[in-house]
């Protein structure tokens, strides 16, 4: 029997809940126990800590967010912290870790098994860019949002004759932006992978106008970046993982658009509505089907591993290999969206 901790890090993402519910399900099957770490890392900073057993997971699976709580606190920005969290797991009598993040909370998860914490990483992020895994749960939800956006706005814009620029989440890869723009017929999909000119977005517009289509989408992942201006930032300051606040791309380019064709345009931010609410029942099924793997790797002895989904199966991959790099759009699947740039 072991006395295993689970927490969530990093931005939440629809699905959360599911994992935590089956981990627990399955590892009280298999006859563990749970404590579940309050606000990611922090919560193991400052041992913040709460129940997780049967009751407490019951009735979790279409819930959006983290009964867990989350943060973006990195442990091992200095020395002192990351010390003091391995401290605090001894003396939580924690037998080994579920972490449940993207990128950042898995590097930290990473680094802690190398130090001989037995971890195990389940991959969660809306912008599916973690590498091992053909896709994370949270990023079915998060395109069936933008798909639904960019329906609703399809027909104010041709009723306006406005070109709309939709910005999307996505700091590094663009994959909400190519499946949302392709499933809801953008006209336009602009993601960080390719800095673009704004004069050959200009020129794409004025196409379909000169062709009789007098309206335009354009979606545009948040790191998106115009080659002459750089990267649109919401301000300068870094998180505790080195990053910069992005946004601000959709506003930008609505406003060179509208400067250069004298087109009307509006922008629309998604921002935190694709992270929010209730998971797709894709997302339900596969944060499930983590989740179980999690769990059993742990019981079979087996950590220093993510869960992933490779085709149909759910497999392991090492933690190295999957926070080594970001795992960004394919360009086949993004030359097939531009087919339909008309
Ligand atoms: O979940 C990842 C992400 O959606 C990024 O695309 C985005 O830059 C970031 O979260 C924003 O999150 P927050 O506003 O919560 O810091």
């Amino acid at each position: 029997m072991m006395n295993i901790g689970m927490l969530t890090g990093g931005g939440d993402c629809p699905g959360l809940n599911a994992v935590i519910r089956a981990v627990v399900k399955r590892g009280i099957q298999l006859g563990h126990e749970f404590t579940g770490i309050k606000e990611g890392w922090r919560g193991l900073l400052e041992k913040k800590t709460m129940k997780l057993d049967a009751g407490s997971v019951s009735g979790l699976i279409h819930l959006g967010g983290t009964i867990l709580g989350t943060s973006r606190t990195n442990p091992f920005k200095n020395e002192k912290d990351a010390e003091q969290v391995i401290r605090n797991i001894n003396e939580l009598k924690l037998d080994a870790l579920v972490c449940i993040g993207g990128d950042d909370t898995l590097g930290v998860a990473s680094k802690l098994n190398d130090k001989g914490i037995k971890t195990v990483g389940v991959p969660k992020t809306i912008d599916n860019d973690l590498t091992g895994t053909d896709f994370t749960f949270g990023f079915d939800t998060a395109v069936g949002i933008v798909t639904e956006s960019l329906d609703r706005l399809h027909s104010t814009t041709e009723s306006h004759q406005r070109v709309m620029v939709v910005e999307v989440m996505g700091r590094h890869a663009g994959w909400i932006a190519v499946y949302g723009g392709l499933a809801g017929g953008a006209d336009v999909i602009l993601i960080p992978e390719q800095p673009f000119d704004i004069d050959d977005v200009c020129k794409h517009i004025q196409n379909r106008r000169s062709a009789g289509k007098n309206f335009s989408i354009v979606v545009a992942a948040e790191g998106a970046t115009p080659k002459a201006a750089g990267m649109i930032t919401k301000e300068k300051e870094l998180d505790a993982f080195g990053h910069v606040r992005l946004g601000g791309i959709g506003e930008f380019l609505a406003n060179e658009i509208e400067k250069r064709l004298k087109f009307e345009s509006r922008f629309v931010v998604l921002g935190h509505l694709q992270r929010g609410g209730t998971p797709t029942a894709y997302d339900r099924v596969l944060a499930t089907r983590f989740g179980v793997k999690a769990i059993e790797l742990l019981h079979e002895g087996i950590y220093g591993r993510m869960v992933a989904l490779q085709g149909n199966k759910i497999v392991d991959v090492s933690l190295h290999e999957a926070t080594s790099k970001l795992k960004t759009v394919d360009m086949e699947m993004f030359r097939t969206a531009q087919i339909f740039f008309g």
